[in-house]
């Protein structure tokens, strides 16, 4: 489960963070009731108990067919993306690559990678899983035409549509039109789903399978992290209290946050959870800008700027309880001086670093939430990702925005059509 720490966020706040009891319970209702803004896409919340079964089982028999498979092309961006990359991130044995390994194309507009990709799956027995939910987003859209010619040239067209995968609207856009003309095999990415919220659907369930993730296990987290999240008691919910600290913290003058971490392997969750956060709550000129650090590495860069620049900024860290066991080993000579933490766990060390330098931070009025979760195993992903995505919500609401348009996203589109000619 889940255990979030406000005492050091709340002694920076003029109130307890309780007084906001009465609002959360009105925004749950308006979750619960589908009455807020963008009510229409509310078609995550219930997914941990209502996952598409039939696509699951279509895509686990896929798995199998395809056993033999040296990497999947994840082809995607945003929404399409970030969150199976997280997961991957997430449950990655360090130096051990997946079998098949999961390469991702469509989340930029490089020729050097797409150029270097091309050529790396040459010699690769490979399959492509196209996801956009438009069906008309251009980065991917530009990889996808690339890959698909290099696929079709490789095993001919025929074995190509086999495939190929893609995870799209269920009656629109010219993904779907395309992969309904070629037969490719389909999955659906609801309406009501938007793509930041759409880990738990085939957009993120396809990679998941395919690299060998227990799913089932992540579901379970999901579908745990969904039941504590039933209740708007702030003293029960979790990431309802997540939410309404980090409100009041903005609210106080607070306009950074950072999700901090001591995993590595939490560093690609960070970029998950900045879209999430970032293109939910970034509008109407109102939003904290969110930042992520992966400690004790960034200490050595940003350390100082969070220490002493400007006061605007308020941690979240993401602890993990449990973690490898490995000691510091006794040396003779102790040239290096490192005798007094001999035998000593190397987690225990991260552990009083993270200790040292929330008191640090804090002295430096920098408030600070900690998120301790028990491990990086599929069950707390499924739970991470429903936790922020609940309190998500929770928090855009507060702040009196829909948390599930992104009208700003159009702008850039609308200058590179432009300079680009289209019609
Ligand atoms: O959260 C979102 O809606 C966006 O980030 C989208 O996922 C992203 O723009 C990709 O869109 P699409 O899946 O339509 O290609």
């Amino acid at each position: 489960m889940i255990k979030v720490q406000i005492k050091d966020a709340e002694r920076f706040l003029d109130q307890k963070v309780s007084t906001l009891q009465g609002r959360v319970e009105d925004v749950h209702d308006m979750i619960r009731n589908k009455s807020g803004l963008g009510n229409d896409f509310l078609g995550w919340l219930d997914l941990p108990v209502s996952i598409n079964q039939e696509e699951l089982a279509r895509i686990k028999k896929l798995k199998e067919q395809y056993k033999d498979l040296d990497c999947l092309v994840v082809i995607g961006i945003g929404g399409s993306y970030l969150g199976a990359k997280a997961g991957l991130e997430f449950l990655k044995t360090p130096f051990k690559k997946s079998k098949p390994e999961i390469i991702f194309a469509g989340h930029h507009l490089s020729a050097n990678y797409l150029k270097h990709l091309l050529k790396y799956l040459n010699k690769k027995n490979y399959a492509i899983n196209v996801i956009s939910k438009s069906g008309t987003t251009t980065e991917p859209a530009v990889a996808f035409r690339l890959l698909k010619q290099h696929i079709e040239e490789k095993y001919g067209i025929d074995e190509a549509r086999r495939r190929i995968f893609a995870t799209t609207d269920k009656a629109r856009g010219s993904l779907y039109q395309l992969a309904k003309n070629e037969g490719y095999e389909r999955f659906v990415i609801e309406d009501t789903v938007g793509g930041r919220f759409s880990v738990l659907t085939s957009v993120g369930l396809l990679p998941f399978v395919f690299a060998g993730i227990d799913v089932d296990g992540l579901l379970n987290g999901a579908k745990d992290a969904y039941m504590d999240a039933q209740t708007p008691d702030l003293k029960k919910n979790q990431a309802y209290l997540y939410a309404a600290t980090r409100y009041l913290l903005s609210q106080s003058g607070k306009d950074v946050e950072y999700l901090v971490n001591y995993e590595p392997r939490l560093t690609f969750f960070a970029e998950w959870w900045k879209q999430l956060f970032g293109e939910s709550e970034g509008k109407n000129h109102l939003g904290l800008l969110v930042a992520s650090a992966s400690f004790t590495t960034d200490l050595h860069s940003l350390g100082q700027q969070i220490q002493d620049g400007k006061r605007i900024i308020f941690e979240t860290v993401l602890n993990v309880k449990k973690t490898d066991k490995l000691t510091i080993p006794w040396d003779q000579n102790n040239l290096d001086q490192l005798n007094y933490i001999a035998d000593k766990e190397i987690s225990y060390v991260n552990e009083q670093a993270m200790l040292g330098t929330k008191e640090a931070h804090v002295d430096g009025l920098v408030p600070n939430i900690v998120i301790t979760i028990g491990k990086l195993d599929s069950y707390h992903f499924g739970y991470l990702v429903y936790f922020f995505e609940i309190a998500c919500a929770m928090s855009a609401y507060l702040l009196g925005v829909n948390p599930f348009d992104q009208p700003g996203v159009e702008a850039y589109k609308k200058n590179m059509f432009r300079l680009l000619g289209k019609k």
